[in-house]
């Protein structure tokens, strides 16, 4: 399915049948249980990925069956215009393990300037410098609300089902719009909530199934608890479109892939 919107369908009323009373509903940011302010669910939402990391993976591929991979797949093929200029500077901000910088690096040369792959959580970047190659990658351990990136600096800045767990989405677009060059671009995979019969088998899935399956495989309850929490206080595709005007993004769209289980945000900072 291909039905991308952009910022000016985005209050259309096809898009008002469950997204407003969600988007009453959503707070400024990622707050897992417990959290009380942002600097405490930054802390929740890192010790949570250190400690999930070492089955990381394969929970992924096994809850997903294997379509992250096509998720990621598509989302670098929507930017090869950039990746594939040797001098365009790229980077994958919250990139785990680095599945989504692999498939960035898919489309690149290699002689192209190395993607910078940066995450906060320690644990995960281990994983990730042991599956991207050295010479292609920089490798760093940053916090996508506070990035040691210099202002009006990179082409592409691409996150993979990191910025739901944000302490601030408004503080995060921000950041990026900042590093981001002139003409530079974003795009933010992520998941949504479909609507529909498909919505409410997967809202079954997602809610009842993954954390069942994903807490007996990583031992990690409260993980897999978090993630169907952390979506549905997520935007929804028309405020996040929103959010993205507000911080100077303009061309912005979502692309909803399968179904708009997830879906690709993306943007450009005016030249
Ligand atoms: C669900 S994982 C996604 C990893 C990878 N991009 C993928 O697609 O598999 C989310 C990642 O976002 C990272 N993350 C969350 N908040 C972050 C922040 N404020 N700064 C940097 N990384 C963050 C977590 O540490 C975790 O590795």
């Amino acid at each position: 399915m291909r039905t991308d919107i952009d910022s000016a369908s985005a209050s259309t009323a096809s898009f008002t049948i469950c997204w407003p009373l969600r988007d009453s509903l959503h707070s400024a940011g990622s707050r897992p249980a417990g959290a009380q302010d942002e600097a405490s669910s930054a802390r929740a939402v890192r010790e949570m990925f250190d400690s999930i990391a070492p089955r990381y993976d394969l929970l992924n591929h096994v809850l997903s069956c294997n379509v992250d991979r096509i998720w990621w797949w598509r989302t670098a093929r929507r930017f090869r215009h950039i990746l594939t200029r040797p001098e365009a500077r790229v980077l994958d901000i919250c990139c785990g393990t680095g599945d989504m910088t692999l498939a960035l690096l898919r489309r690149r040369s290699g002689q192209g300037v190395p993607v910078i792959a940066a995450d906060f959580s320690p644990a995960m970047l281990e994983r990730a410098r042991k599956k991207l190659p050295a010479r292609q990658t920089t490798v760093i351990e940053a916090d996508a609300l506070h990035l040691p990136i210099e202002s009006a600096s990179l082409d592409l800045i691409t996150t993979a089902f990191g910025f739901r767990n944000l302490a601030n989405y408004q503080d995060g677009l921000a950041e990026f719009f900042r590093a981001l060059a002139p003409g530079g671009e974003v795009g933010i995979l992520d998941f949504s909530e479909p609507g529909g019969v498909m919505g409410k088998l997967y809202a079954f899935y997602f809610r009842r199934i993954l954390p069942a399956i994903g807490s007996r495989l990583s031992g990690q309850g409260d993980a897999y608890a978090y993630l169907p929490q952390s979506v549905a206080n997520f935007p929804s595709p028309p405020a996040m479109l929103d959010l993205m005007r507000q911080a100077g993004f303009t061309q912005v769209s979502w692309t909803p892939y399968s179904f708009g289980i997830a879906g690709l945000w993306r943007g450009n900072k005016p030249a």
